[in-house]
């Protein structure tokens, strides 16, 4: 069976880490975002993931290769020369979903494939999803989760069997708390609702789909989090540590972790097994630590993600915030409030920082006592 990842555009509301990193390479809880969804479709029997890109990334097939040899599956990508919305990707992609698929029919004998918006984190659903869709033997197959503010997602109103009668992109009143969680499944059929041209799937053609009860919702249980902007991103991973710590604690905190006994770890904390911890350090909880970094005596860091080759000087204090690659954070340092550094930022000894976006390459004199932007 194959999938389309719909990747889109720049990353803008990850910046000051997506001018490093395409977002879908971009590590969430030591992972590149897109390798946690890539990683659940290997399992679920998929063998060819397509990435819908709307603009030219050098890095992401190379890197993504690597990843497609150890689970034993194809990553492509499907370039668009201008946005072509969240549909458009599909027709586009047309060729690539119908090549070759002749064995895995869904219902009806008509062939399906997954489609998935790139930065949902939740435990995907995709084997029970699957079960799901061929039972009710219609075209399509939302899952969908319950909000608090339902009005920033697409909200879809539905019976017990799972028919879905009413799909509102973005309502301004919603009618409902249970929202669209961006992982659908499709028969070949979609194929005849859409053309390569801009096209929005939740505004054109799923209102229309559910009018002709073509449409069903799978409810998902636990926890989902789309993490494309920072503050998302912490939400998303706390609720992803704490899942990891029920489900498979044993990851967390992988053998051969070096941890002096002064220190104090308060779960979940997830820890690379090449990143050392100095004494007297307290960490936790909700915090990932990246491979190569260096955290040194006496720091605290609680709810947040330090990564790749970072280098957290004595007696720092970090809260809610993203340290990027290859920073280095000074000591007696504080920081704060949603404060995201790009690759390879540096700070001076003992300054506060209150929800900074500091771009790549900086090197931080003076504190920063409100929250900005650093260019
Ligand atoms: N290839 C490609 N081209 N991908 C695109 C494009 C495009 O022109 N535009 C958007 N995407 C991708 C985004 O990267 C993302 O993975 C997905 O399509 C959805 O776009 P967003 O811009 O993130 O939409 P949203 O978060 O406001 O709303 C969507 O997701 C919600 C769940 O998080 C909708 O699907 C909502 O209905 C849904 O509730
Ligand atoms: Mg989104």
């Amino acid at each position: 069976m194959k999938a389309l990842i719909l990747v889109g555009g720049y990353g803008t509301r990850l910046r000051p880490l997506t001018l490093s990193s395409p977002k879908p390479l971009v590590e969430f809880c030591n992972k590149p975002i897109v390798l946690h969804q890539i990683e659940a479709l290997a399992k679920a029997g998929v063998k060819h993931v397509i990435l819908a890109v709307s603009y030219k990334a050098d890095k992401l097939e190379e890197e993504l290769n690597i990843y497609a040899k150890q689970l034993g599956i194809k990553i492509s990508a499907t370039y668009e020369s201008e946005p072509l919305g969240t549909a458009g990707p599909i027709a586009l992609s047309k060729k690539v979903l119908q090549d070759g698929v002749i064995t895995e029919l869904g219902n009806d004998g008509e062939a399906i494939f997954f489609v998935l918006n790139s930065d949902i984190i939740c435990d995907y659903p995709f084997t029970e999803l699957l079960e799901f869709h061929k039972a009710h033997k219609k075209e399509g197959t939302i899952v969908v989760t319950k909000v608090d503010d339902p009005s920033k997602y697409g909200v879809v109103v539905f019976q017990e069997s799972g028919q879905i009668e009413k799909f509102v992109e973005k309502p301004k009143e919603p009618v409902s708390n249970k929202i669209n969680a961006g992982l659908y499944i499709f028969t070949h059929k979609i194929f005849d609702r859409i053309e390569v041209r801009k096209t929005s799937i939740e505004t054109e053609v799923f209102p229309l789909m559910a009018s002709e009860e073509q449409l069903y919702a799978f409810n998902l249980k636990g926890f989902w989090m789309d993490v494309g902007q920072p503050p998302d991103y912490l939400d998303g991973m706390c609720l992803y540590l704490n899942h990891l710590k029920n489900k498979e604690p044993s990851a967390l905190i992988p053998k051969g972790v070096e941890i002096p006994d002064s220190v104090e770890i308060i779960g979940p904390v997830l820890l690379d097994p090449t990143c050392t911890i100095g004494e007297n350090c307290v960490i936790g909880p909700n915090v990932a630590i990246g491979p190569d970094c260096r955290v040194d005596k006496g720091v605290r860091i609680q709810r947040s993600a330090i990564l790749r080759g970072t280098h957290v000087k004595s007696h720092s204090w970090i809260h809610s915030s993203i340290i990027g690659w290859k920073c280095s954070v000074g000591r007696w340092s504080r920081i704060d409030n949603v404060t995201v550094m790009g690759e390879d930022v540096s700070v001076r000894d003992e300054l506060y920082i209150n929800g900074g976006r500091i771009l790549p390459h900086k090197e931080i004199k003076e504190s920063i006592p409100q929250p900005s932007i650093i260019m």
